[in-house]
């Protein structure tokens, strides 16, 4: 552990150890308006800061500003291109990953800079962790997956509880636990999509980032992650990025629209149109784009 990484852990006294869519209006449904109050009244985790995010020349996102709340589900929306997969990934500085990515503007994380010189990139993917869209799991037997993480942490003792604790966590462990040291490629797409949350959870993260989780799942299938998004907000931040406006509805307590402007060149740059408490969006807009994309008129 760095000091950075204590750094960052101590500053808000945050543990270290640790159904298809379509087009058309969309009637919000499961939104946890109850637990729900004025954005200010909850923890910020992020703040993202006049954030641009450029491939070498290219700006693919501009000028982005938002707050995500602590154990709330912010979705991100909005047509393909628009930036929505670069933003995530750098909540969690995946992005450095790809050459030539640069971001402008600043990212906090609990109030410190998520970027600073200071900060160890590998912390931050443990303390931040991400589910892809389509399941990833590593060829090697469900124990071994999960057990994964913490071992490369160095866990040695406990593991069997930690696997367990895990699989449960995913809403898993039910339906594979006489089966632990069979191949996790074995499961079928949604039971590995839960694999791989559970996974992510092992190596207890305070945040997921999803990019598309359910988008190569059946619709029995999503909705169990979707359940399963409701009550990891127990203990997670969670951020997704879905194409499926109907899902951002379901799931999410907050919704971020982005669209993508074209600028005098033609060359498209992805922008944050509106944000705001998911019911709010879906049922009176404040931006017209908003209106538009959300009654299936354009996207
Ligand atoms: N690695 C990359 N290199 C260059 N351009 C990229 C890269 N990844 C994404 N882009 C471009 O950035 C823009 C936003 O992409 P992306 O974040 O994937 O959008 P979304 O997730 O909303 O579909 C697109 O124009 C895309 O082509
Ligand atoms: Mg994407």
């Amino acid at each position: 552990m760095t000091t950075t990484s204590s750094r960052l852990s101590t500053s808000q006294g945050v543990p270290v150890t640790g159904r298809p869519g379509g087009a058309g209006p969309v009637q919000p449904t499961v939104v946890n308006d109850a637990v729900e109050g004025p954005f200010d009244l909850v923890d910020t985790v992020f703040e993202v800061a006049d954030v641009s995010v450029f491939y070498g020349d290219y700006e693919a996102v501009r000028n982005v500003d938002m707050k995500i709340g602590k154990r709330r589900i912010t979705a991100m929306i909005g047509p393909s291109g628009c930036g929505k997969s670069t933003l995530l990934r750098c909540f969690n500085r995946m992005n450095d990953l790809i050459p030539g990515t640069r971001l402008g503007g600043k990212i906090t994380f609990h109030g410190e800079d998520l970027y600073g010189d200071h900060v160890d990139p590998i912390e931050v993917r443990r303390r931040i962790g991400m589910v892809f869209q389509k399941p990833n799991p590593f060829p090697k037997s469900i124990y071994d997956n999960i057990a994964y993480g913490p071992r490369v942490n160095g866990v040695k003792r406990g593991l069997d509880d930690l696997v367990e604790e895990a699989l449960v966590g995913a809403a898993l462990w039910d339906e594979v636990k006489d089966k632990l040291k069979q191949n996790a490629l074995a499961l079928s797409g949604g039971q590995q999509q839960r694999l791989c949350i559970a996974r992510t959870i092992a190596v207890k993260p305070e945040v997921i980032l999803m990019d598309e989780p359910c988008s190569a799942l059946d619709p029995i299938a999503t909705a169990k992650i979707e359940d399963l998004m409701q009550n990891l907000t127990r203990d997670y931040t969670i951020v997704i990025v879905t194409h499926n406006m109907q899902q951002a509805a379901r799931v999410s307590h907050r919704t971020a629209f982005f669209t993508a402007d074209v600028d005098r060149e033609g060359v498209r740059h992805g922008r944050l149109v509106e944000y705001d408490e998911t019911s709010k969006l879906f049922t009176t807009p404040s931006d017209e784009r908003t209106e538009a994309y959300i009654t299936g008129r354009f996207g």
